[in-house]
């Protein structure tokens, strides 16, 4: 039987990579968007193109609590069962300290933090034993983020559910792990201005950011490797090792 793997955010960027990399190894998916609709089918085609791989797209904004029902609902609908589940979609808010207001930073917090917990507890049961929980951290989430504090801090909280959701996930018999990538080309990064962009690839020793091919083979590896639990890998490039 193949494997299904469930991607949030997985229609653009990291979460994109992933679904390619599991794709070409033998896993079906289903990928879950937020807005940009025609990005997401063209994804879904382009996978699709690779042959053998079927490819449902579902629309759960991760700041919307309903959309924890909407996906149990899909996935009960169908008599699904996960064997991964990547909880990849993040947001941020770049607002100064001064101008931050507890509105976003609930919703940063909500997206980031709240939305998987409660999603896992409601679709628990419906991953294999022996499957896996991987999540998007972030290596902002270990150094200071010099823009977000609420980024910053929340990818910290994902840090931290991974190791303490070892010991919850334990009964389910399902491995958590997570990745901290440093900076990788994606359209997240694309509105920084060059003159920061220079400045990180000057604090990275590879000089560069991460392509989202090379970050997603990391993915697979946790996801696949039986005996990671509790981990979260950075993948950052030697960052500030220069
Ligand atoms: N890029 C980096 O340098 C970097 C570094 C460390 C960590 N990360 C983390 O990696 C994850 C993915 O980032 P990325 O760079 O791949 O971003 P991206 O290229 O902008 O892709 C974002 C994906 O997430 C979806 N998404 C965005 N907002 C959403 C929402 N509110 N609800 C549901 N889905 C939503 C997007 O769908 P729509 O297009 O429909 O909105 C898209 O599929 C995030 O958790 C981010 O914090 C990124």
């Amino acid at each position: 039987m193949k494997k299904l793997a469930f991607i949030t955010g997985g229609t653009k960027g990291i979460g994109k990579a992933v679904a390619f990399c599991l794709g070409k190894a033998g896993y079906d998916l289903i990928l879950t968007y937020s807005s940009d609709e025609k990005a997401a089918r063209q994804t879904q085609e382009d996978l699709q193109a690779q042959g053998g791989i079927a490819v449902d797209l579902l629309r759960a904004d991760i700041t919307d609590k309903e959309s924890v029902d909407v996906i149990y609902q899909y996935l009960t609908d169908k008599s699904l069962t996960l064997d991964a589940l990547v909880f990849n979609a993040g947001l941020t808010c770049r607002d100064s300290f001064e101008d931050m207001v507890l509105e976003d930073w609930e919703k940063v917090f909500f997206a980031n933090v709240h939305f998987p917990v409660f999603l896992l507890q409601r679709i628990v049961s419906r991953i294999r034993q022996q499957g896996s929980v991987l999540f998007t951290g972030s290596l902002m989430g270990i150094q200071p983020h010099s823009v977000s504090l609420v980024y910053g801090v929340t990818k910290s909280a994902v840090h931290s559910l991974v190791k303490n959701l070892v010991k919850f996930m334990s009964p389910y018999h399902i491995r958590v792990n997570g990745v901290a990538p440093g900076f990788v080309d994606t359209e997240w990064q694309k509105t920084k201005p060059v003159e920061i962009r220079k400045s990180i690839e000057s604090k990275v020793s590879l000089g560069r950011f991460c392509e989202p091919e090379e970050l997603a083979e990391v993915y697979k590896m946790l996801i696949e490797n039986k005996y990671f639990n509790g981990e979260v890998v950075v993948v950052d490039g030697g960052y500030s090792f220069k």
